[in-house]
């Protein structure tokens, strides 16, 4: 059987740098150490932390019961408000915002002093849009679908900010900004889809199209391995999503003579090379 795992599967730059920091904090004896939210959406990383004594906090309002320690912001970044809440509380902070969701903070700030209302195209519940939106003022809106922007609150003319949810599907997000343009406003557009997401969906795209089966590992609550995944299923019907080694079922792949790899931005290569391995190790029926 041949078996083909993608170069671009697993961590990101990203989250790797985030989970590093992590790490770094306990090998210095950092004590208590506090995330924000998981720092990353995989299950098996983040007990391993907690064995380690990090304690995930569910919610900015948890910090008001905090008295000390470190609170790392994880890779998806937060809002402005909970900058001044970890301050304000007087707690050490580790900013493990990634770069890229960074800058989206910083231009969404800069074209809201000059005047543009900021339009973020994504998922209004994921904690980066959430983190995005924080930085913007109360102008600012989240649009998902294309039948969302048919009733914005915006006026003709009205200067707007275009920015994108870092893993975001680019065709959706060139739909959405196609649909925007019509509509007479005076428009920035700023692609700030990750690289890193669009190269790891191409080649997931790619790989698709030529096995007889594909195999998406990651978290279940990661949005972007669940894109990965409907972006995998389109090319190649036999397209299973599943978190570690245990949910593969054998049969699904047995009969099969070519099997595809790849993995969301928060899995970690531990567990790709152990599905490569045993799916490597399965007997053809
Ligand atoms: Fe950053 Fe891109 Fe990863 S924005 S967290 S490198 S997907």
């Amino acid at each position: 059987m041949e078996v083909v795992v993608a170069k671009t599967a697993g961590f990101c730059f990203g989250v790797e740098r985030a989970v590093n920091q992590v790490y770094c904090q306990i090998e210095q004896g950092v004590k208590p150490i506090y995330t924000l939210g998981p720092i990353i959406h995989n299950e098996e990383v983040v007990r391993d932390l907690e064995e380690k004594g990090v304690r995930v906090l569910a919610s900015p309002e948890e910090l008001d019961a905090v008295k000390e320690g470190t609170v790392i912001i994880r890779s998806h970044g937060v809002g402005k408000s909970v900058y001044d809440r970890i301050e304000k509380r007087g707690l050490c902070l580790v900013d493990a915002t990634c770069p890229f969701v960074k800058k989206i903070h910083e231009i969404v700030v800069k074209q809201n002093e000059e005047g543009r209302r900021v339009i973020i195209i994504g998922d209004e519940a994921h904690p980066e849009v959430e983190g995005i939106k924080g930085w913007g003022d109360e102008r600012t809106l989240v649009v998902k679908t294309e039948e969302q922007v048919d009733h914005l609150p915006l006026y003709p003319g009205e200067k707007l900010c275009i920015v994108s949810q870092t893993t975001f599907n680019y065709n959706k997000f060139k739909d959405l900004v196609e649909k925007f343009s019509k509509k007479g406003y005076d428009i920035i557009t700023l692609n700030t889809i990750c690289n890193a997401t669009q190269e790891r969906q191409v080649e997931a795209e790619h790989i698709a199209s030529q096995v007889e089966a594909m195999i998406v590992i990651g978290g279940r609550n990661s949005s972007n391995t669940r894109k990965l995944y409907e972006i995998c299923q389109k090319e190649c019907k036999n397209t299973y999503y599943i978190q570690t080694l245990d949910d593969l079922d054998p049969e699904s792949v047995n009969s099969v003579r070519s099997v595809g790899i790849t993995a969301g931005a928060s899995t970690p290569k531990k567990i790709i090379e152990e599905v490569h391995t045993n799916v490597r190790a399965i007997k053809r029926v």
